[in-house]
């Protein structure tokens, strides 16, 4: 996903250049606006976490990109071309370095396994939209 800041701020077309010249295939995307209930669905594995809230709230401020991408190895890589979740610990010419704002406006989200990636690809995309 492309976080509600970064595509408000004009980001997207410079995110998705960076994700295709990594390798990655883009299968599937949309822009969509979620709401407080829907973040709380996709993000439910950290409904325990102190931070769910403004999280929740976070993600549904405004517009977001959600994709499929594919790739060999396509977690890690992903993983390394977006950076630490906290862009202060973010490595130089990551994604997340280059354009989080803060640790809840970090960018963008990657998948943190295929399995989640498969779970998080069907939230947002029906199968005859996975091409
Ligand atoms: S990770 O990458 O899953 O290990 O990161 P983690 O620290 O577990 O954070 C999970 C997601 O929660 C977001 N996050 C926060 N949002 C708002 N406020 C605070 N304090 C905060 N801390 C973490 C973080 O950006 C992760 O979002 P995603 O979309 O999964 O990258």
């Amino acid at each position: 996903m492309i976080k509600p800041d970064a595509f408000a701020d004009g980001h997207t077309g410079a995110i998705l250049k960076m994700i295709e010249e990594a390798g990655f295939t883009i299968k599937a995307m949309k822009t969509v606006k979620l709401t407080a209930e829907d973040a709380g669905q996709f993000y439910a594995v950290h409904s325990e976490r102190p931070f769910y809230g403004e999280l929740c709230a976070y993600m549904s401020k405004g517009p977001i990109v959600a994709a499929i991408l594919e790739k060999e190895n396509a977690v890690a890589d992903f993983r390394a071309l977006i950076g630490a979740t906290n862009p202060d610990d973010a490595a130089e010419g990551t994604i997340r370095k280059l354009f989080a704002k803060s640790l809840e406006a970090n960018a963008v989200h990657g998948s943190d396994s295929d399995e989640n990636a498969a779970i998080e690809g069907s939230f947002y995309f029906s199968e005859i939209e996975k091409i």
